[in-house]
C-alpha cells in the first residue's frame, strides 16, 4: 500500500525536507476562520510539514498517511514540540469515507493535502471530504516548491542530467507542482462542489549546502531505489561532481495553496 517514504527515505524526510512558510497558516486560519473549535485534516501528512504548525491554531488535528516511518517520526516530532492535540492515522485517501464514519459530517473545518495529491485518487478525495466539512469550512492543496532536480537554474539542470544517468531513466513527473496540474485540481475541486476556488502563491529564495541538498534530493527517492548505505558515499560524490562548484545552491521556492470552499446550505 506504501509508495516507498519509509526507512532511510522517511529520515531524510523529516530532517530535510523544509516546513511551509507561515504565510500559509495565517491566510488559511483567515480564510476558514479558524478557531480552537476546529479539528484540521492532513491528508499525507508526512512527518507532519502542515499538520504541526497547525496544531496550536486549532482543537486537534488529525494526520492520515499510509506510511507507519513517516506517522513515527511525525509523532516523535509532536511529542518534541510538546504538542497534545494530534492524532496520528495509518491509512490512505481511500480511508476518509471510514474515517468520516467515526467523526461525523460536518466535523472537519479544513481538509489539507500539501504534497502528496499526485499519489492519490483526488476526484473521489474531493468528494469524499466534501461532507465532512462544516459550513464555512474547505479543502486545501499545497505545492511546496518545484523538484529540486526540475528547477531552471544551472545546478538544477546539471543535477538532473547527474541523476538521470544514475537511475538510468528521464526525471519528467512534475509532482502535482506544475501549472497544468494545478489547473487540472482547480477543475477537480469545481466538479466536487467546491466554491471559491482560488490560488494563492507565496515565494521566496533559500540557499542550500550540499548537505542541504542531497538530503532533500534523497527524501524524494522511493526507498527501493535508494542507493545502500555502503552506495550513498558514491552517490553523492557523483552529483557533487557534477554540479557547480559554487555552493550555496540558490533555489526560488513557490508555493501554491489552491482552497475551495464547501457550499452553504440551501436557504
Ligand atoms: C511528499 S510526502 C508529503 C508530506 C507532507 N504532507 C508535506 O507537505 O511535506 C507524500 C506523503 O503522501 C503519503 N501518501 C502516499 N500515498 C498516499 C495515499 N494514497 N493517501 C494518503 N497519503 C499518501 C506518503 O506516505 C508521504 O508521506
Amino acid at each position: 500500500m506504501t509508495v516507498g517514504f519509509s526507512g532511510a527515505v522517511a529520515d531524510y524526510y523529516a530532517k530535510f525536507r523544509r516546513g511551509y512558510p507561515s504565510e500559509v497558516f495565517d491566510d488559511l486560519q483567515g480564510a476558514f476562520q479558524l478557531s480552537e473549535a476546529d479539528v484540521v485534516l492532513d491528508v499525507g501528512c508526512g512527518t507532519g510539514q502542515l499538520a504541526l504548525p497547525f496544531a496550536s491554531r486549532v482543537r486537534a488535528v488529525v494526520g492520515l498517511d499510509p506510511e507507519p516511518d513517516m506517522l513515527r517520526l511525525a509523532r516523535e516530532a509532536a511529542d518534541g514540540q510538546g504538542i497534545r492535540n494530534a492524532t496520528w492515522i495509518l491509512g490512505a485517501d481511500t480511508d476518509v469515507p471510514a474515517l468520516g464514519m467515526l467523526m461525523g459530517e460536518r466535523s472537519l473545518a479544513l481538509t489539507v493535502i500539501g504534497q502528496a495529491l499526485h499519489w492519490m485518487r483526488h476526484d473521489e478525495l474531493f468528494r469524499d471530504v466534501s461532507p465532512l466539512l462544516r459550513e464555512g469550512g474547505g479543502i486545501a492543496v499545497i505545492s511546496n516548491g518545484t523538484p529540486l532536480w526540475q528547477q531552471e537554474s544551472d545546478w538544477s539542470r546539471a543535477l538532473r542530467g547527474c541523476l538521470e544517468g544514475w537511475f538510468g531513466t528521464k526525471l519528467e513527473a512534475s509532482c502535482g507542482t506544475s501549472s497544468r496540474d494545478r489547473l487540472r485540481y482547480t477543475r477537480a475541486l469545481e466538479s466536487a462542489g467546491f466554491v471559491d476556488v482560488r490560488e494563492t502563491v507565496v515565494e521566496y529564495s533559500d540557499e542550500l549546502d550540499f548537505d542541504q541538498l542531497f538530503g532533500g534530493i534523497c527524501s524524494a527517492i522511493p526507498v527501493d531505489q535508494l542507493p545502500g548505505p555502503d552506495d550513498r558515499a558514491v552517490f553523492a560524490e557523483r552529483i557533487r561532481q557534477a554540479l557547480p562548484a559554487d555552493e550555496p545552491f540558490t533555489e526560488h521556492v513557490r508555493v501554491s495553496t489552491l482552497v475551495g470552499r464547501v457550499r452553504g446550505p440551501v436557504s
